[in-house]
């Protein structure tokens, strides 16, 4: 079986069901479950025998050894992690505990763990750690996306603590042989997507007739990404990648913010029109800019193609149709998020841009 941290998040939760909806090898999710952690998500899975949820956290090295001991996993996962930067801005200490120190625990813990395997086991055994590509800091205009040899140089407290996550990862390997492999991913969407992040933000505030608050000029650019594409890749990385490489995920997929924003308004304008037969797009108000706010990201995915022989499978068109369709068949999951941690959240964050 294998063992995946944080799983009960977006796309970690997305990656349990896609695995286990194609395998019938276990799986163990060790999850603290956060504010971004939901057991909703997993709910198909409550009776399934293959699978078993922990809840705990990845800092925590006499539980994470003790599930390895139990469960022999040939495979570790590594979703878990303080994801939005906005927060990170807010208040960076979360983000240095789980993405740097929980990391560098799990990190001893496996190797603890994989020190005592013997034979096959020991040759098989894999730690793929799930990380971004904010590590690399922000391209220009004119650029060329970023490749797997791009300089480190994070900018907020978030990619800055997931860099340094990376470079243990790679310290890991390098000194002590740990079979490691690193993915460097672009912005996801998708299901299961928490409505703090810019795509299903628009789509829950568009359908509750609230502001579609645009950061700054709405002309960032980030390069998106269907998440199952994203769990193929990481499949695939755990399948076929090599001890110590990284490899860049991307959907070649460059958009403005702005233009993503006007997409989930016209999908929206044609599967769940407003009553006033006005379109989404007038909800559109424009609030300060993010502190720092990258402009752009773009991912270089040819080595995962050529090495892997990895691809999306999803379009853009495709896919944000699905999203679109996926909240407005789950409003119920939406109110259940929408908590009054929630609310307190979207207020601090807000407020404060002269929404
Ligand atoms: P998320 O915030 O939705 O989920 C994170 C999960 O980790 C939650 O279930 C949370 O409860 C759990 N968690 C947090 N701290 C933990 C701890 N100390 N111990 C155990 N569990 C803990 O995040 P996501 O968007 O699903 O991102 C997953 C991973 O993918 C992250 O490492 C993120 O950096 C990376 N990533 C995300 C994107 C994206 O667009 N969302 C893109 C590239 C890479
Ligand atoms: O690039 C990969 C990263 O993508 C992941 O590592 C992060 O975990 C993930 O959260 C995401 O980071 P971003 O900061 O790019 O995602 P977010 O959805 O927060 O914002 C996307 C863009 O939209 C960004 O330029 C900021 C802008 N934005 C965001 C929000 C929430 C707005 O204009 N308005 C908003 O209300």
């Amino acid at each position: 079986m294998i063992l995946v941290t944080g799983g009960a998040g977006f796309i970690g939760s997305n990656f349990v069901l896609d695995w286990l909806a194609r395998s019938d090898e276990g799986l163990v999710n060790l999850d603290r479950l956060t504010y971004a952690g939901n057991l909703e998500n997993l709910q198909a899975l409550a009776d399934d025998p293959r699978y078993v949820f922990v809840h705990g956290d990845i800092g925590d090295r006499a539980l994470a050894s003790r599930l390895l001991d139990e469960h022999r996993p040939r495979a570790i996962v590594n979703f878990a992690a303080e994801s939005h930067v906005d927060r990170s801005i807010h208040g960076p200490e979360d983000f240095i505990q789980t993405n740097i120190v929980g990391t560098f625990h799990l990190l001893e813990t496996t190797r603890g763990y994989w020190s005592d395997l013997a034979g096959r086991e020991r040759q098989r055994f894999r730690f793929v750690h799930v990380s971004t590509d904010e590590v690399y800091g922000s391209l220009g205009r004119e650029d060329p996306a970023f490749s797997e040899a791009h300089r480190y140089q994070p900018n907020s407290p978030y990619s800055a603590s997931k860099a340094a996550s990376d470079h243990l990862v790679r310290a890991y390997h390098h000194t002590y042989g740990l079979p490691v492999l690193t993915t460097n991913c672009s912005n996801n969407y998708g299901p299961y997507h928490f409505p703090e992040k810019l795509i299903p933000l628009m789509i829950v505030n568009a359908l509750a007739d609230k502001p579609l608050p645009v950061y700054g000029d709405g002309q960032q650019i980030r390069d998106w990404l269907y998440v199952s594409d994203h769990c193929s890749a990481i499949r695939r990385v755990l399948d076929a990648g090599r001890p110590g490489e990284t490899y860049n995920i991307g959907g070649w997929n460059e958009k403005p913010n702005l233009d993503i924003v006007l997409t989930v308004c016209a999908l929206l304008d044609e599967l769940s029109p407003r009553s006033d037969g006005k379109p989404y797009r007038e909800q559109i108000t424009y609030v300060a800019d993010r502190p720092g706010h990258d402009r752009r990201y773009a991912i270089d995915a040819r080595k995962i193609e050529r090495e892997l022989g990895w691809r999306p499978a999803e379009t853009f068109e495709s896919g944000m149709r699905k999203t679109v369709l996926w909240y407005l068949d789950n409003r119920q999951w939406v109110r259940n998020v929408q908590t009054g941690a929630y609310r307190a959240w979207v207020e601090k964050n807000y407020a404060e841009r002269g929404r």
